[in-house]
């Protein structure tokens, strides 16, 4: 096992009216900000939750923060922070209200000129100051409400970028299942495909023995195919609803990273999907990964084996067998759950394909654990889903 440092300073109120203990937790005399994103909080009864318990707060609204929220409207956003002295945000929403609010939290105070620097240059720009945030997180799906990262679109240039910084770490982060009830299919697929891919990114690489981070890996996948396909089936089932919801969390709040090498490149080319073509963040995921399974099987081999066989039962066949049975188990259960793995399903042509090469190319990129897939290695992947 690596040596690792680990601090979740993140505080989670989870369970059932949980929304309630708001009061407590955000500052009193605070200027506060509440994110959030199409209305959908309106429609489901969270916004006068919200509101009830902040009853006499000094609080005021910036909504409209689109899915795949965009730089141009959280650069609206820092206008109101500066213009009414705003000391506290609270994101209210998915995950794309979240990471708006987060890179809102830095660009507000972000010194060097232009904030998109925090994302175009993320790795050498270093976040030094952000507004304290707080969340109620309506959908679980990107483990948002307890990490550091935030992933924001530009429209203008057609890129989706991402950052992270212990800063941007919300201060708490209310968790209350009920708010799983009124998800569309579309978003309860969306969040259980994204948690999971989460979990490989971080698990999916090459042993270096740590048994106890596999296991906990395992058990979220598991988790997600026991309990995701129920909550599809009865949307107010609340222990089906809870128990997606806080491995969606655990997913991606650090604690399976820790110690293990780590991936990041099925979310690395997903990224370009969405940013040429709007598709949800977890459909592409499900595209890229059957082709990064089956071209990267060398580099995985031990670990796909290894799933295919804890998580799915496969025990049959030579090596490329048992991870080919893996590959098709893993697609066989997005498709089961109602996400297409393909490209031709979203109508991406060949030639978005050469686009993303492109960028890949022209960036110089070696992504992955071993940071050895170079362009010529993603466009084999990509091209393995047309
Ligand atoms: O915008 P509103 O009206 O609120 O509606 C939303 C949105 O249309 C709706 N929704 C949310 N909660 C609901 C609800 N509808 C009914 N009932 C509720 N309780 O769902 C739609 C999708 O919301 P969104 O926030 O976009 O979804 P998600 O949570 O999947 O977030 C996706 C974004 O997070 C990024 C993705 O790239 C994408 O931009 N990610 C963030 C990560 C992180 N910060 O660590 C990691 C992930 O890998 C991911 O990249
Ligand atoms: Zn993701």
């Amino acid at each position: 096992m690596y040596n690792f440092e680990y601090k979740n300073p993140v505080k989670i109120l989870f369970g059932k009216d949980t929304i309630s203990k708001l009061g407590g937790e955000v500052p009193r005399e605070a200027n506060i900000l509440m994110t959030y994103g199409g209305g959908s909080i309106k429609r489901t009864g969270v916004y006068d939750q919200v509101k009830a318990a902040l009853a006499g707060y000094n609080l005021i609204e910036f909504g409209g923060i689109e899915a795949n929220p965009h730089y141009e409207t959280c650069m609206k956003a820092v206008e109101v922070v500066k213009e009414n002295k705003i000391d506290f945000l609270l994101a209210v929403g998915g995950g794309s209200v979240l990471d708006a609010t987060k890179f809102i939290a830095s660009a507000a105070l972000y010194e060097n000129g232009d904030p998109w620097d925090i994302l175009a240059l993320a790795g050498k720009v270093v976040v030094k100051k952000a507004l304290p945030l707080g969340a109620v997180l309506t959908l679980p799906a990107t483990g948002s409400e307890m990490n550091g990262n935030a992933v924001i679109t530009r429209v203008e240039t057609q890129e989706k970028k991402a950052f992270g910084s212990p800063l941007v770490m919300p201060q708490f982060s209310v968790l209350d299942p009920q708010c799983v009830f009124t998800l569309p299919d579309r978003q309860v697929a969306n969040g259980i495909v994204d948690a999971f891919v989460h979990v490989f990114e971080q698990y999916l690489t090459y042993d270096v023995n740590s048994p106890l981070q596999d296991r906990m890996a395992e058990s979220i996948l598991t988790t997600l195919i026991e309990e995701g396909p129920k909550v599809l089936a009865n949307r107010t089932d609340y222990e089906a609803a809870a128990n997606f919801m806080w491995s969606a969390t655990m997913a991606l709040n650090g604690i399976i990273a820790v110690g293990v090498p780590q991936d990041w490149s099925t979310h690395q080319i997903g990224h370009e999907l969405t940013a040429f073509h709007g598709i949800d963040h977890a459909r592409t995921l499900a595209i890229v990964l059957p082709g990064l399974m089956k071209i990267k099987r060398s580099n995985k081999k031990e670990k796909i084996v290894q799933y295919g066989e804890r998580i799915w039962g496969v025990k049959e066949g030579n090596i490329d067998e048992r991870i080919d049975a893996s590959i098709a188990k893993t697609v066989e259960f997005f498709e089961s759950v109602g996400i297409a793995c393909r490209l031709p399903d979203y109508d991406v042509p060949k030639d978005t394909i050469d686009k993303i090469v492109q960028r890949f190319k022209e960036s110089n990129a070696a992504i992955g654990e071993k940071r050895d897939m170079d362009y010529q290695e993603i466009e084999e992947i990509l091209m393995d889903r047309l």
